[in-house]
């Protein structure tokens, strides 16, 4: 079992769209994967509840009490364990970041939410030192419209990628994610041949890629 957590110190930025859509996407490769859900809105859990999908399977109300309990239940059921973490810096987010191999950072092109990224970049720093280790990480560019990139898009994406690794895929702004999370359908069920099926099988490889630089000692450690 692999575990990756979504982090992010800014709510509305794309974890929890993401985490469903990849968790989602590797079911549908005939992976197991699990998203714990440590936010308490539980929108990943209320999409866990829809989805019928084999190998996918969300747990609900994952705190700081007991997040370490239940990724330990969830390693030999699983391949794939989503760490879907809350909005704000906080004890729970730590713990989750620290047991992550990987930690996928969502951001919006704007400026203050590059700000919140950078600052969890700087946790995940933190965390990682803690343990005695360098904790991978990347920033995933969030609902990004289509058509040509503006130049103040551009400035930030500039900006961010200079201070901390970054996706080369984009998740695109789609109705399509909206309606995944509305009807537990993700788009590579409901509309195969889509570009937001496309653009979320491109995110899932490009992570699936990340993962495997890592060296053994990073992923044995993240799940001592
Ligand atoms: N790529 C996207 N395209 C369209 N809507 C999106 C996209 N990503 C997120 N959203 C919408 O933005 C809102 C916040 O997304 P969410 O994934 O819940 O963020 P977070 O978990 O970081 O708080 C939700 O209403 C979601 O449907
Ligand atoms: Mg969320």
């Amino acid at each position: 079992m692999i575990t990756i957590a979504l982090a992010s110190n800014k709510g509305g930025c794309a974890k929890t769209t993401t985490a469903c859509a990849v968790a989602a996407d590797l079911a549908l490769d005939g992976l197991r994967a699990c998203i714990l859900d440590c936010d308490p809105n539980q929108h990943a859990a209320a999409f866990g509840r829809r989805a019928q999908l084999t190998g996918f399977t969300v747990v609900p109300n994952v705190g700081e009490e007991n997040i370490i309990g239940e990724i330990r239940n969830a390693r030999s059921g699983c391949d794939f364990l989503i760490l879907d973490l809350p909005g704000v810096a906080s004890r729970l987010t730590i713990l989750g970041i620290g047991k992550a191999a990987f930690v996928v950072v969502p951001c919006q092109q704007s400026a203050p939410d590059l700000r919140d990224a950078l600052r969890t970049n700087h946790q995940i720093d933190e965390t990682g030192d803690i343990g005695n280790r360098t904790i991978g990480r990347a920033l995933l560019w969030t609902r990004v419209p289509s058509g040509f990139e503006s130049r103040v898009a551009k400035q930030i994406r500039t900006d961010g990628e200079a201070r901390m690794p970054a996706f080369a895929a984009s998740l695109m702004e789609r109705t399509a994610y909206k309606e995944m999370l509305l009807t537990g359908v993700p788009p590579r069920v409901s509309e195969p041949d889509s570009a937001a099926a496309a653009n979320v099988q491109a995110i899932k490889t490009e992570l699936l890629n990340r993962l495997a630089t890592l060296d053994a000692a990073a992923r044995n450690e993240a799940h001592a």
